[in-house]
């Protein structure tokens, strides 16, 4: 049995806490050891959680233990590669109510939300925090390191590079690209391509920054 480690105690980490004890092979092939995070006092005032064993920085991996990440953002990548860096594996987490299409293809380290809808022949790299409630559209493509929020939807076919934040209830057109570290605002339709470095957001989406 693998002792589960989640980097980043914050409330994402709390909420992939409670995704944990709900996913395929919770109590079979794995358990929840605790939180690692460079605040080690993230958890006070929370009560009914494991603890938080150490900082991202400074822990080793042992081989009976995975992990998943909670961190968005351009701090996702560097925590994964520094705990990968270590010998460290990850969990491929996919909730037991998700529902997964055919010839759908989900990447090492990737999770995917409670009550997510991925379509068919949809192609999931590495790493990607896909939250609840989300819709990856049929024929989509999604690189790795990227972070989608709840209530996104990605329209058939659309293409997200890597570490992208998509945040909540984001539309994105049929065909679209989200090109690779750009973001795209809450609540905003993308109808064009984003192109790499630029935050969009509003309806129709405009570049922010
Ligand atoms: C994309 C985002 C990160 C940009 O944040 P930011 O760079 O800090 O930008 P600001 O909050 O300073 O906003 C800049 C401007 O855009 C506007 N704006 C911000 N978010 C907006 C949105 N989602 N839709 C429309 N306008 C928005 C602000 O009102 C502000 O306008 P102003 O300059 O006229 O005052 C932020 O808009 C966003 O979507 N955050 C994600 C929230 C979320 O879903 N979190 C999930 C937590 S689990």
């Amino acid at each position: 049995m693998k002792q589960l480690i989640i980097i980043g105690a914050g409330g994402m980490g709390r909420t992939l806490y409670d995704l944990a004890r709900e996913s395929i092979g919770f109590d079979v092939d794995y358990i929840i050891k605790g939180f690692i995070d460079d605040n080690t006092l993230a958890l006070n005032g929370y009560e009914n959680y494991p603890p938080i064993i150490g900082t991202i920085n400074d822990y080793q991996p042992s081989i009976d233990e995975v992990f998943i990440c909670s961190i968005g953002g351009a701090a996702r990548r560097k925590c994964i590669e520094k705990i990968v860096s270590k010998g460290g594996s990850f969990l491929t987490m996919i909730h037991k109510t998700a529902r997964i299409g055919t010839n759908v293809v989900i990447g090492a380290g990737s999770i995917v939300g409670a009550f997510t809808a991925i379509g068919a022949d949809a192609k999931i790299g590495r790493f990607n925090l896909i939250q609840s409630q989300t819709i990856i559209g049929h024929d989509s493509k999604i690189g790795d390191w990227n972070r989608i929020d709840t209530h996104v939807t990605l329209v058939g076919g659309t293409i997200v590079e890597d570490e992208t934040d998509i945040h909540t209830a984001a539309v994105i057109g049929h065909n679209v690209t989200i090109e690779s570290n750009s973001r795209v605002a809450a609540c905003s339709f993308v109808i064009r391509r984003v192109k790499s470095g630029t935050t969009v957001m509003g309806n129709p989406a405009k570049r922010l920054m």
